[in-house]
C-alpha cells in the first residue's frame, strides 16, 4: 500500500501531508509545482463536482505524468465520495486513496456503505478514509460570515461512537469533526484540541485526517498535527485566490490567449499551497519513503 507508506512516514515524523483539490490544469500546475519546489509528498484530491468536470481517468493520468516528471510522490484521492459507485469508479480509474463520506445518511447505513467500500478498496490494496459526522460548512467564500453561526459542538465527533464506526468498518483513516469547518470565514476556526486528543487515544491504530484546512488558526493546525493528524485537506483558500486573481487579471487586460491570462492565478494558488506545505511540516520529507515513480 503505497499511500499508507507515506501516511506512516508522516505519523512517525509528526507532520501532515496536504491534500489539495484539483479543479483544472491550472490548479494541477499550482499544486504540483509547489510540492516539487518544496520537495514534499502531496495528495491531489477531487470531489464529485471536480471529477464530473475533469473526469476520473483524466485526473489519475495527469497526476501520474506530473509525478514522473517532477519526481515527487503524488497520492490521488477521491474526496468526499458520496456512494459506493463513485468509490468504485475512482478505484477502477487508478486512484490511490478513497474517502467515503456517507455521513449524511443514518448511522447504520453509513456503516454499511463504508464497510462495502473498505472491502473493495482493500482488495485493490488501497486505504480508505471514513466520515460519520458531517463536517459543517462548504468549500466556498464565507468571508462575510462568522464561524459562530455554524459551530455546533453537539455535532462534534463522539470518541466512543468513532470507535464503534472504526471497528465495524475497518477504515484506515478517520475524518473527525472537531470544529474544522469547510470554507473560509471572517474569523479563524478554532479546533477542540482536547477532543481530538481523546479521539486519538480512543483510536490508537487509526490515522486521523483534518478536513476544512482553509481558515483554521495556524496554531490549531500545528496542535492537531502534534496530536495525530497526518493529512490536512485544503480547498476554499485556493478557490478564492484563483477566482480573485483571475478576475483582477481579466479586468486589466484585453489579452485573449488563455495561457497568457492564467499565469498569475496559478502563482497565487501555488503560494497558498507552499504556505500550507510548510505549515504542515512536509517540506523536504521526500527521503522518508522510497515510493517515487520517477524514472
Ligand atoms: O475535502 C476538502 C476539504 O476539507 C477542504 O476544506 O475548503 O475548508 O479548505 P476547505
Ligand atoms: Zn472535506
Amino acid at each position: 500500500m503505497r499511500a499508507l507508506e507515506l501516511l506512516k512516514a508522516a505519523q512517525t515524523n509528526k507532520y501532515a501531508i496536504g491534500a489539495f483539490n484539483v479543479a483544472n490544469t491550472e490548479t494541477f500546475k499550482a499544486i504540483t509545482q509547489a510540492a516539487a519546489k518544496l520537495r514534499s509528498p502531496v495528495i491531489l484530491e477531487a470531489s464529485d463536482g471536480e471529477i464530473n468536470y475533469i473526469g476520473y481517468k483524466q485526473i489519475a493520468a495527469l497526476a501520474r505524468i506530473y509525478e514522473i516528471e517532477l519526481g515527487i510522490p503524488i497520492i490521488v484521492n477521491l474526496d468526499h465520495g458520496k456512494d459506493f459507485e463513485s468509490c468504485k469508479k475512482a478505484i477502477e480509474a487508478g486512484f490511490d486513496y478513497i474517502h467515503i463520506d456517507a455521513s449524511k445518511l443514518p448511522y447504520e447505513e453509513c456503516v454499511d456503505i463504508t464497510k462495502e467500500v473498505v472491502l473493495l478498496a482493500h482488495k485493490h490494496g488501497l486505504p480508505v478514509e471514513g466520515e460519520m459526522d458531517h463536517i459543517q460548512g462548504s468549500s466556498e467564500d464565507h468571508r462575510k460570515e462568522n464561524t459562530k453561526n455554524l459551530q455546533n459542538p453537539s455535532l462534534y465527533t463522539d470518541p466512543d461512537k468513532a470507535l464503534d464506526y472504526v471497528s465495524r468498518t475497518g477504515i484506515d483513516v478517520f475524518a473527525s469533526f472537531v470544529g474544522n469547518l469547510h470554507g473560509e470565514f471572517a474569523d479563524k476556526e478554532q479546533i477542540n484540541i482536547p477532543l481530538l486528543q481523546k479521539i486519538q487515544q480512543t483510536l490508537p491504530n487509526t490515522y486521523l485526517s483534518l478536513h476544512g484546512g482553509s481558515g483554521i488558526d495556524d496554531n490549531d493546525v500545528k496542535a492537531a498535527i502534534q496530536n495525530g493528524v497526518i493529512k490536512v485537506n485544503v480547498n476554499s483558500e485556493m478557490r478564492i485566490a484563483f477566482k480573485m486573481t483571475l478576475q483582477e487579471t481579466l479586468n486589466k487586460t484585453n489579452e485573449v490567449a488563455v495561457y497568457k491570462i492564467a499565469g498569475k492565478a496559478i502563482e497565487e494558488v501555488q503560494k497558498i499551497v507552499e504556505y500550507k506545505i510548510k505549515l504542515f511540516g512536509s517540506a523536504g520529507r521526500l527521503t522518508d519513503t522510497n515510493t517515487s515513480r520517477a524514472s
